[in-house]
């Protein structure tokens, strides 16, 4: 190919790039009760800064943030000495965290291999102040009885009742906010899951 028509092209290439915005991170919708039951990862962590790290052996830097974790809801134990997360890898769903949240509680439920973990847009990360008393119970281990059950929107009535299935109920007038904040979606007998509030 002639320079002239490979320029022709990359100009084409570049317009066809800049006239379609980034992809923004698309992800499920996010339910804690899921999120614990799906993550091998659940932990109460203060991020402290950012930070790299460059793997032993490796020229990948990862970028992410230098962490204190205040407890392991899930995982093994010797995530307690954990010290970095990872958390962009220059895609869409990067996570990043305010500054102005330095410091503070947040309950991240993510999954880690070996005792690395990363942190993503679409995992669940929330202030550990912005959870009820019962989210607390929840993670703290009530939410367990409910991991053989998945909790799925409904949006308008009538809500489809697939099997070991709850459904959040997100209507006008549905128990939304009281299903999130104060209960678990738990099997009541071999096929079917209901909601019950945890005690
Ligand atoms: C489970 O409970 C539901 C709701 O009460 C009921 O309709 C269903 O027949 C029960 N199934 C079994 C296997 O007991």
């Amino acid at each position: 190919m002639d320079t002239r028509k490979w320029v022709t092209l990359m100009a084409g290439v570049l317009f066809l790039g800049a006239s379609f915005p980034a992809e923004a991170c698309r992800c499920l919708p996010i339910i804690l009760q899921n999120s614990y039951c799906n993550s091998n990862t659940v932990l109460k962590v203060k991020f402290i800064e950012d930070a790299t790290r460059t793997m032993p052996g490796s020229q990948d830097v990862q970028k992410g943030y230098k962490v204190k974790v205040e407890e392991v809801y899930k995982g093994e134990e010797a995530l307690k000495t954990l010290t970095f997360i990872d958390a962009k890898s220059g895609s869409s769903c990067d996570y990043t965290h305010s500054s102005d949240e330095f410091h503070k509680d947040y309950l991240i439920a993510t999954s880690s291999n070996a005792n690395e973990v990363s942190v993503r847009g679409c995992n669940y990360i929330a202030p550990w102040n912005q959870l009820s008393i019962k989210q607390k119970k929840g993670v703290e281990g009530a939410y367990n009885q409910g991991c053989t059950c998945d909790i799925l929107y409904c949006s308008s009535q009538p809500c489809s009742m697939a099997e070991k299935t709850c459904t959040l109920e997100e209507y006008t007038g549905g128990d939304a906010e009281n299903q999130r904040k104060n209960q678990v979606c738990a099997p009541i007998n071999s096929t079917t899951c209901n909601w019950k509030n945890i005690e």
